[in-house]
């Protein structure tokens, strides 16, 4: 029996997928709310920036994996046009919906579909670029899903990671004080939930910083990654070109 970490307990690794669901079955309907107010808008910044170095182009095939409520699948639908492909895909049935409903509301309608990154239903080479924000740090094998990513992208193809990684030090004390005592009070009051919240800051610290996930990514086949940090690193954009 293999274990594995679920924020900081220890737990078996067949148990992982069920509690990253409850996680987000608890707080899909108030997601976006949270989302904001816990980065004070700044995810908004950090999608637009993935989206930017993105540079979708009309009649491109995008996946993204995690998608949740549709942020990043809602810019590249508008970058691709109506004669590219944008997969907006996620294992959580209630993230998705809460997705689909918002896409819907603005006039939009993507293929959409309930999947697992460590087993994605997609023929190898289907996709020109595929994304995952903030979605990584909750696989249990995330090995498995980038190579998934890897096999899914053309030769060329890009894949970005959009994932909370190591701030650096001077700021880590407040950001940790920030992590552990805002968060989980954030989350009682709007979402009425606090250990989800308390398992988001723990499930950043446990998650491979800058230079291991880039080491991740090229085991999965990426021949070349780059590293983009933002918010002095509390956020990174990590870049793998299928090569
Ligand atoms: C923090 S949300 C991110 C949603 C969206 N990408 C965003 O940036 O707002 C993380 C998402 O990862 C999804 N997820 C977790 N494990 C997954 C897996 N193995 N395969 C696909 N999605 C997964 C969850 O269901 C959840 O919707």
């Amino acid at each position: 029996m293999s274990e594995t970490h679920f924020g900081y307990q220890q737990v078996d690794e067949r148990d992982k997928a069920r509690k990253v669901r409850g996680v987000f079955d608890s707080v899909a309907s108030r997601y976006d709310l949270m989302n904001d107010l816990m980065s004070m808008g700044m995810h908004r910044a950090w999608k637009a920036y993935t989206v930017a170095v993105a540079d979708l182009r009309p009649g491109d095939k995008a996946l993204d994996i995690a998608g949740g409520t549709g942020d990043l699948a809602r810019a590249f639908a508008r970058k691709v046009g109506p004669t590219g492909t944008v997969m907006h895909t996620d294992i959580n049935e209630a993230m998705l919906r809460q997705g689909r409903d918002r896409l819907l509301d603005e006039g939009l309608v993507l293929p959409t579909s309930i999947c697992d990154a460590e087993s994605l239903p997609f023929r190898d080479w289907a996709f020109d670029l595929v994304s995952v924000a903030f979605g990584l740090r909750n696989m249990t094998h995330k090995d498995k899903a980038l190579a998934e990513m890897n096999r899914v992208l053309r030769p060329g193809g890009r894949l970005l990671v959009l994932e909370f990684s190591k701030i650096a030090e001077p700021l880590s004390k407040a950001y940790d004080w920030y992590s552990f005592n805002i968060l989980p009070r954030l989350g009682r009051l709007v979402a009425g939930d606090a250990e989800s919240y308390r398992y988001l800051a723990e499930s950043i610290r446990m998650h491979p910083d800058q230079q291991a996930l880039k080491a991740m990514m090229k085991t999965a086949g990426f021949g070349h990654v780059d590293v983009h940090n933002l918010a002095a690193g509390a956020v990174a954009l990590h870049v793998g070109i299928k090569c």
